[in-house]
């Protein structure tokens, strides 16, 4: 049941009780770049690519409750670029090598970083030393890949039950753990 209508760069969407901004752009077939949101959990918040602004005040769409008459700017030039630059800190902050990855043409990073407009790093890459988790036979980790976006932590938790990840460490030392004695999937 329609609860109200949200304006997203001047289009009227229609929204419903409960969903956000995001949810119901989406709804509507109007794209808001996003990494870390998923329909079937509760919004993180934390990736920031989906920044919108609401009387010139950026917030994130995953987390903004739509309301009956709020107007949002979704993809002007200003939040683009500020897009790009998250864009650019994830790809220079792990190691993420496109053109060898056999995931090339079906990572949402990467078809993220296209609509932007992402043509080059901006900054130094890190090249940080992280290992590939490969203990499991029928899964591997590699930690290269990661951007901590807790879609991992939050299925394991919320969908099976079994909180097989969590996040652990602060700021630049946080990283994906495995709820395990060796510390290892398998
Ligand atoms: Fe909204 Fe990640 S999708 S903060």
């Amino acid at each position: 049941m329609i609860a109200g209508h949200v304006t997203i760069d001047g289009q009227r969407i229609p929204f419903s009780a409960g969903q956000s901004v995001l949810d119901a752009a989406l709804a509507a077939g109007v794209y808001i770049p996003h990494l870390c949101h998923h329909p079937d959990y509760a919004p993180h918040g934390s990736c920031r690519l989906c920044v919108v602004a609401v009387n010139g005040r950026t917030t994130s769409a995953c987390t903004l409750p739509a309301s009956d008459g709020l107007s949002v700017a979704n993809l002007t030039e200003e939040l683009q670029s500020m897009r790009r630059g998250l864009l650019q800190m994830l790809f220079v902050e792990g190691n993420h090598v496109c053109p060898a990855c056999e995931l090339s043409g079906s990572c949402q990073l990467q078809a993220l970083a296209y609509f932007c407009g992402m043509l080059e790093p901006g900054f130094n890459h890190f090249y940080p030393q992280r290992p590939v988790d490969a203990s499991h036979p029928d899964a591997i980790i590699d930690f290269n890949r990661c951007i901590l976006c807790e879609l991992c932590v939050r299925a394991s938790r919320d969908a099976d039950g079994k909180s097989v990840f969590a996040l652990t460490g602060r700021g630049m030392q946080t990283r994906l753990s495995i709820n395990s004695p060796t510390g290892l999937l398998g």
